[in-house]
């Protein structure tokens, strides 16, 4: 059952290309998170460091992040001058390029604020990615419902919204030592006493914007043809919202190595004031999402559809041809509810 389920043992995540432009939520979910961001840097401040080490993990092409940490690290600045180094994280085949250009280019970035330097590191966070007790604050936003690796539901192409029980009891346990395993990798690097901020998408992704798309558009291209039975079932994007319960059991089972200070619900369902947008905004942020979701699906319908390239060029195209019909009809203003968990590593 085991070696039926889970494809392949490489990283599940993909990395979405466009994600600058179609991330208006989470951007504003994140922002939700600023003053707890800025009250870690001032608990960080007080451990006499040389320097304050920031570690962003699965930062995409960056514009969230960018964003986020100009209004906390200006913030920060009125009162402490400590050079700040920030690592940006994604997987290999993340638009690096574009990651680059963000931080760098726009008007508004942190990067032209004094003393703050940045790199960036194309590696999977489920691994050790920076040395032992050199993080100071670790921060990931709307990155940890991507599970390790590519795993599929037998109904459903969420493994979270499966109706299936050996399946979802699988899948589970998946998430569980994912969340586990990715808390003691970011231990190792934390300082002692330094944090972790984390925004999670928790069980409400099955009415995601996004998920509804992906299980909209299989139905539709299964039912004309355009997909056999069996690519339908290997259409997966292995993402896990996890119960407010499943991530308290990881909490608990590394109560030995952090403290919880924090862990909440942030943000609402619904895009604050989209519905009143300008008809050029609300267009512009619709094609972003469109443009999101062709961006995810590519490497999904390869990996899935297992016929020559012409043939899997062409379903691609049909592919998206629905999934872009299908968000003219949606309610693409609806999204899941997100958690903020803060940790503080309490030993070493
Ligand atoms: C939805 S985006 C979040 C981007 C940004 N943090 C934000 O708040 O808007 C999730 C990112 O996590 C990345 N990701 C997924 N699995 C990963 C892994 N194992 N290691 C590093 N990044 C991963 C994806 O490639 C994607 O860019």
């Amino acid at each position: 059952m085991l070696k039926h389920l889970i494809k392949n043992m490489s990283t599940g995540g993909f990395a979405l290309h466009g994600y600058n432009e179609g991330s208006l939520h989470q951007r504003l979910q994140l922002l939700k998170a600023s003053d707890t961001f800025i009250e870690c840097l001032n608990h960080i401040s007080t451990l006499n460091n040389e320097q304050i080490v920031i570690a962003d993990y699965g930062s995409s092409e960056g514009y969230n992040s960018m964003v986020f940490l100009r209004q906390t690290l200006s913030k920060f600045r009125e009162t402490s001058s400590s050079p700040i180094l920030v690592f940006h994280n994604d997987l290999p085949d993340n638009n690096w390029v574009k990651t680059f250009k963000t931080i760098l280019e726009f008007e508004d970035s942190y990067i032209k604020l004094p003393n703050v330097y940045f790199s960036a590191i194309g590696r999977s966070f489920y691994d050790q990615i920076l040395p032992n007790n050199s993080v100071h604050i670790g921060l990931s936003s709307a990155a940890l419902h991507w599970l390790s690796q590519p795993i599929s539901a037998p109904d459903n192409c969420v493994p979270s919204c499966s109706n299936n029980p050996e399946f979802k009891a699988l899948v589970s346990k998946v998430a569980h030592n994912d969340l586990v395993t990715l808390l003691r990798q970011r231990h190792k690097e934390l300082v002692s006493s330094g944090r972790l901020v984390i925004q999670f998408l928790t069980e409400s992704i099955s009415t995601a914007a996004s998920t509804t798309i992906i299980n909209a558009t299989t139905e539709n291209s299964f039912n004309k043809g355009y997909i056999t039975e069996e690519e339908k079932k290997n259409i997966t994007i292995p993402m896990y919202g996890r119960t407010i319960e499943e991530v308290q059991n990881a909490i608990n089972e590394i109560s030995d190595l952090y403290r919880a200070i924090l862990f909440t619900q942030v943000g609402e369902s619904r895009i604050p004031g989209i519905d009143n947008l300008p008809d050029e905004e609300k267009a512009n942020y619709v094609n972003g999402l469109k443009r999101l979701a062709a961006a995810s699906l590519k490497g999904v319908i390869q990996k899935a559809v297992n016929r020559s390239d012409e043939e899997r060029n062409a379903i691609y195209e049909l592919f998206i041809k629905e999934m872009s019909d299908f968000v003219d009809t949606a309610d693409v203003n609806h999204w899941p509810q997100y958690h903020l968990l803060v940790l503080e590593k309490i030993s070493s």
